[in-house]
């Protein structure tokens, strides 16, 4: 009873607050609230700082690449690597940049890179997708797997273990409004994973139209974070296109999770957990945040799966718990436990937005004058309706029909730490439960170092990554590359020969 009236006490203060005047003009409440103080603390923890906070353009503006040409779909070869100054000279790198208009919006354009395989036309088509929500995949490109990084002194180099040295790489700008993905009509903000996985769904088509060929290779959905909202209605909504027979078949094989937000029910109250055990808090401390839990799963369940308003207050409540561990544990990198963040940055991504706003890239890419919207708070506050949602309820269908899954996780991230993602993966029903969660952990080991620890069985893997934060991609990027490789080729459990002992639980 006590709960209730907390909760209907959060409810009625929240309903003072319209909530279009919420979404929409974060201005106009200024930055005092708390969702644009927490978007505006994200993107300064990545050192970055973009000029504007959603790309909405002034309608008569639009990327050169689009410029003209009447097309749904434009893409150019671009060589970042001659752009940057640093590069070897190579003839043919088989990079791509485009811009694609989406159908169901009033002036959408979607941006994307395309990296060809380094390795071969026949791999898989992999696409990435960063989350935030509203944070840009070029962070994904430039600092975890894409095929260079920047160095110190801003000329690209070659990424050893860059993801398109065995996939077809595709990353995506999304939601609209985010990194150069842009529009003139503030209509086309997206605030759930319907108008998300849509329009993901409408660039897919496009693009194997595009290139016809690779539609004929098996086709992956991965990423990171808040993405582990998009791509369960990503991979569910190519799932329901294909199975409806709707435009080409898309040869969806597996979605892989990476340190992601899917089951906030369940990833929320891991957070003091996991917490104690890694000693950001102390017992006292865990017994009186732990009061907040029941109330966080009350208004979950009450925000169910496409709530707006109970949504809204259950991303209030829940995240009092989140904010109560970071206020005991004072300059923590809660991406990365083992971190302090200096200064008010955990990490200095900012050679990524130096290197986009150079003229003679931004040319060469052919967005013009289009900003780079590196971080959205306002994407990011469009979406928060859809932050309590349960995405795990679509993810049994999926297994049932072959689709794999691979939920994997760095184990010093705490915003969407292991435990909570070990949790929901475990307590997912399906037919395969059981066997899963009988499943012995095996070492996961790349070149003869246990590099984590993993369950498999059947369609579904869960990997806890070591000695990695929320960016295993950038923390361990050998690991990854190898982790995405043997799961594409299903031998992700194959232990190499000679070191056959089970570890302890997790
Ligand atoms: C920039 O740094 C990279 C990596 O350290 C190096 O390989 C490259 O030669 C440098 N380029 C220039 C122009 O100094
Ligand atoms: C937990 O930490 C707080 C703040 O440092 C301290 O006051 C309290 O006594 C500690 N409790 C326990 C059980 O260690």
């Amino acid at each position: 009873m006590e709960k209730m009236k907390i909760f209907f006490g959060l409810v009625l203060s929240l309903l003072f607050v319209s909530p279009s005047a919420f979404l929409l003009n974060d201005r106009r409440l200024g930055a005092s609230t708390f969702p644009s103080l927490q978007a505006e603390k994200l993107i300064r923890q990545l050192n970055l700082f973009p000029k504007e906070d959603v790309n909405l353009v002034d309608g008569r503006q639009s990327a050169p690449l689009l410029a003209g040409t009447g097309k749904r779909i434009v893409e150019k070869r671009i060589n970042l690597l001659r752009e940057s100054g640093g590069g070897v000279s190579v003839e043919d790198l088989g990079h791509h940049a485009g811009y694609y208009k989406l159908p169901h919006s009033h002036d959408a354009k979607m941006f994307y890179f395309f990296f060809e395989s380094r390795n071969s036309k026949k791999d898989p088509v992999v696409i990435w997708l960063t989350g935030g929500p509203g944070c840009s995949s070029e962070l994904a490109v430039f600092y975890e797997n894409g095929p260079f990084s920047i160095a110190d002194n801003m000329s690209l180099v070659w990424n050893e273990h860059g993801w398109d040295k065995a996939s077809n790489l595709l990353y995506v700008d999304q939601p609209t409004g985010t990194g150069f993905s842009y529009t003139s009509d503030k209509r086309d903000i997206r605030h759930n994973e319907n108008g998300v996985s849509n329009d993901l769904y409408d660039f897919l088509q496009a693009f194997f139209e595009e290139h016809p060929k690779l539609a004929e290779n098996d086709f992956y959905i991965t990423g990171e974070s808040y993405a582990g909202h998009y791509i369960p209605a990503f991979a569910a909504r190519v799932h329901n296109g294909n199975k409806a027979k709707e435009g080409i078949h898309i040869n969806l094989k597996g979605f892989a999770i990476g340190n992601g937000l899917t089951d906030p029910g369940v990833q929320y109250k891991a957070y003091p957990d996991y917490a104690l055990d890694m000693g950001i808090i102390n017992k006292s401390q865990y017994n009186r945040i732990s009061k907040i839990i029941p109330v966080c799963e009350l208004a979950i369940k009450l925000c169910g799966t496409d709530g707006t308003l109970s949504c809204l207050a259950s991303y209030f409540v829940c995240n009092s718990v989140f904010s109560s561990i970071i206020a005991i544990a004072g300059d923590i990198n809660y991406y990365d436990i083992r971190k302090k963040c200096v200064g008010s940055l955990c990490y200095d991504f900012s050679n990524m937005e130096k290197f986009l706003n150079d003229k003679s890239v931004r040319e060469a890419i052919g967005v013009g004058d289009i900003e780079f919207v590196s971080c959205s708070p306002t994407v990011y506050q469009a979406m928060l309706v859809d932050w309590m949602r349960n995405l795990e309820v679509g993810i049994p269908g999926l297994l049932e029909d072959g689709v794999k899954l691979l939920v994997y996780a760095g184990e010093y991230d705490l915003i969407c730490n292991w435990l909570g993602n070990s949790r929901w993966v475990h307590a997912m029903e399906w037919s395969g439960q059981k066997d899963f969660v009988a499943s012995p952990e095996i070492p996961f080991e790349v070149d003869g170092s246990e590099a984590g620890v993993l369950k498999t069985n059947g369609p579904l893997s869960f990997l806890k990554v070591h000695d990695s934060g929320h960016m295993v991609p950038m923390d361990q990027p050998k690991a990854a590359l190898a982790m995405l490789r043997r799961w594409m080729e299903g031998s992700l459990s194959e232990v190499p020969a000679g070191s056959g002992k089970l570890v302890a639980e997790m």
